[in-house]
């Protein structure tokens, strides 16, 4: 059954659609078929971190106009599909989750980019999403608006996997993740370094996972992804595939 997993912060620039295109590439490179779908209507970014510039059909038009929602979907040359959406103001939820609805069944794992902040944006990702991954950046005023969604997710009742804790720096000043997870109740999955090979990669237009994919953060991302999958047996076999060719 497909799993669709909502990527949410209510903070701008903390790194969800980075967490998104590398979350959805790790559980490509685990053998899963993964449609990463931006829903961030106000300021879709997804396409152009994977090279795909100006994308005439999007999920908006899919919304809009009627066309088939299969193109909408476009394959990045990673193999990873996605779907990209333009400038979408006052956004037709219910018809974004019937979308979302259809094209699910071709997928393993749906991976749901979204806004910054409580706005539609994020009302369409809740609409949607079996479970959660909150992003944060390990200081203070990201934290207060992690505890906000937060409780709005808990509110609705949604399954939360936890928290991916962004751009560590290894610094005094930081929050801990053990300060995190006090404040917030909820798990630290993973913390992702701020690392300048994220940016190489974004401007190779790719993921850090199939960019650089010895990295330490790259194996950060399929440590999420094994956790995301969740099955103690598959995770045992995949890893061994995994360490047969160096990469785990
Ligand atoms: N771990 C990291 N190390 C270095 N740079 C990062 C890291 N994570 C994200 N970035 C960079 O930070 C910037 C913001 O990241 P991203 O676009 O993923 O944030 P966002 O939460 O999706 O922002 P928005 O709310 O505006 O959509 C980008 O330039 C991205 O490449
Ligand atoms: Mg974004």
């Amino acid at each position: 059954m497909t799993k669709i997993i909502g990527i949410i912060s209510f903070k701008g620039g903390v790194g969800k659609t980075i967490s998104v295109i590398n979350i959805g590439a790790a559980l490509s490179k685990l053998n899963k078929k993964v449609l990463v779908v931006d829903a961030n209507f106000l300021s879709p970014t997804l396409h152009i971190y994977l090279g795909l510039l100006n994308p005439d059909i999007t999920l908006r038009e899919a919304i809009r106009n009627n066309i088939l929602p299969e193109d909408a979907i476009y394959e990045h040359k990673s193999g990873l599909n996605v779907m990209p959406c333009n400038f979408y103001k006052d956004a037709d939820l219910e018809k974004f989750k019937k979308i979302i609805d259809y094209v699910k069944e071709k997928y393993d794992y749906v991976i749901v980019d979204s806004g910054p902040s409580y706005s539609e944006e994020i009302l369409g990702v809740l609409m949607v999403a079996d479970e959660m991954i909150f992003i944060t950046t390990p200081d203070y005023p990201t934290l207060t608006t992690t505890l906000r969604a937060a409780e709005l997710v808990k509110q609705k009742k949604l399954p939360i996997i936890g928290i991916i804790v962004n751009k560590k720096r290894k610094k005094s000043y930081e929050l801990t993740s053990k300060d995190i997870e006090r404040t917030t109740s909820l798990p630290v999955i993973s913390e992702i370094n701020d690392d300048h090979k994220i940016m190489i990669s974004v401007s190779k237009f790719n993921s850090i996972i199939n960019q650089y994919p010895r990295n330490k953060n790259s194996k950060n991302y399929l440590r999420i992804a094994k956790e995301i999958i969740g099955d103690e047996e598959e995770i045992k076999k995949l890893s061994n595939e995994l360490k047969k060719i160096g990469l785990s």
